[in-house]
């Protein structure tokens, strides 16, 4: 038996075509393209499809496929109403994860797993999983309910259903670049999870629904909820030495910092640092991003040596908080943008099938006696 690797940490179990990192110089592209070039100048549909076909689209090709998103932002009939039935109170993650996975009930054919099949559910829930998040939130502030509007992108059409009024375009298109940076990186928790379930031929339901349980962790995606408790917690900028200091001192993780690939500054984080500061700048949240900078450089002194830097989930806190999201709307916002990874990945695994069935190192005892349950 070979030695265990704890945490899979260097273990290479599958291809993609999708993302490479190269954690030790910081380098994040999807399909050989940087993504500081994508969150600059794409769009998240259009970084969809490249990341779905391995190409950037043509612009009928991004026309028609940004139509068939569009066309599925509406909810099927009754999902309103299962969503209305639950309990106000709530996680926005456990909502998300129960009916991403109930949409299955509305698929007539849930189950087919051919690429082509895999590619329509993927999009369905690409399409409804805004619509679903948007709607929980109006819900429990018990606001009427704002239906999406076809004429606009995915970011824009977001914000439109949760605050009921078009958006700003620096807004959107904040939210557009934060959902590009997130789409996809290698086979981190979640996406290895939706290998791993989508690896039995279950359907592609159970495959999201399995990635979204992972992403909420605050070890993963959960870490941009973390920061933000972190920034709040910290009563000014002046405090974040001494917060920070004392955090390490009794060995506490320091949300939004450190990776089990990068070694060095994650390209996300970079992008978004820059995002972070002029959005503060516009909203008048400069306070938070001098805070989240502060942070940084007391980390910088103290464990940088070690390879650990800001992560995407850093700079995420203090940008969605100025879009104006909710603190617990953070991790679902990854979470719509992941799910492009997530079924490029589901997709990617189909076409290419070996089920994943690793083997545990026994460590427990051999030949114990049986005793029957009265003479315990
Ligand atoms: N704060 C302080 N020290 C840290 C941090 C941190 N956030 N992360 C790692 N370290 C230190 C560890 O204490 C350890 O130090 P030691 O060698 O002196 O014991 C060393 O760096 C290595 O840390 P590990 O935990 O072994 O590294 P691992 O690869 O397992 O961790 C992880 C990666 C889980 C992301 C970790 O850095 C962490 O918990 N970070 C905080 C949570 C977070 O931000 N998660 C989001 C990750 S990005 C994403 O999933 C989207």
């Amino acid at each position: 038996m070979p030695p265990v690797t704890k945490g899979l940490e260097g273990i290479v179990a599958a291809e993609t075509a999708m993302s490479f990192i190269d954690g030790e110089k910081g380098v994040l592209e999807y399909v050989g393209i940087e993504i500081d070039a994508l969150a600059r100048h794409s769009t998240f549909e259009e970084t969809v499809f490249l990341l779905w076909n391995r190409r950037l689209p043509l612009k009928a090709e991004l026309d028609s496929f940004c139509a068939d998103i569009r066309s599925r932002y509406e909810l099927p009939p009754g999902m309103e109403q299962r969503l209305t039935a639950l309990p106000k109170a709530a996680e926005p993650m456990h909502m998300l994860r129960t009916m991403v996975s109930a949409l299955s009930l509305h698929d007539p054919r849930p189950n087919d797993n051919d690429v082509e099949s895999a590619r329509q559910k993927s999009l369905n829930v690409l399409g409804h999983a805004p619509t679903l998040v948007a709607y929980f939130d109006r819900y429990r502030r018990g606001l009427p309910i704002v239906h999406p509007d076809k004429s606009m992108s995915m970011a824009e059409n977001f914000l439109y259903m949760l605050n009921g009024e078009r958006p700003t375009p620096t807004m959107a298109r904040a939210l557009d670049a934060c959902l590009i940076l997130h789409a996809d990186h290698g086979l981190n928790n979640s996406t290895f999870a939706a290998r791993v379930v989508i690896s039995t031929l279950s359907d592609v339901y159970s495959a999201l629904t399995a990635a979204i349980g992972s992403l909420r962790g605050p070890l993963h995606g959960g870490a941009n909820e973390g920061v933000m408790k972190m920034l709040n917690e910290i009563p000014t900028v002046e405090a974040a030495e001494r917060y920070v200091l004392e955090r390490l001192e009794k060995k506490d993780k320091i949300m939004g910092f450190g990776h089990r690939v990068y070694k060095a500054y994650d390209p996300r984080a970079t992008y978004l640092k820059t995002l972070a500061k002029k959005l503060a700048e516009d909203t008048g949240n400069a306070a938070l991003y001098e805070k989240s900078s502060r942070i940084e450089q007391v980390m910088g002194k103290a464990v940088a040596a070690k390879g650990i830097y800001p992560n995407v989930d850093f700079y995420s806190a203090t940008t969605y908080h100025c879009i104006g999201l909710r603190l617990d709307l953070f991790t679902p916002l990854f979470a719509l943008s992941r799910i492009g990874g997530w079924a490029g990945h589901i997709i990617e695994q189909l076409a290419d099938n070996r089920l994943y069935r690793p083997e545990a190192s026994y460590v427990g005892p051999h030949g114990v006696r049986y005793v029957p349950v009265g003479e315990r």
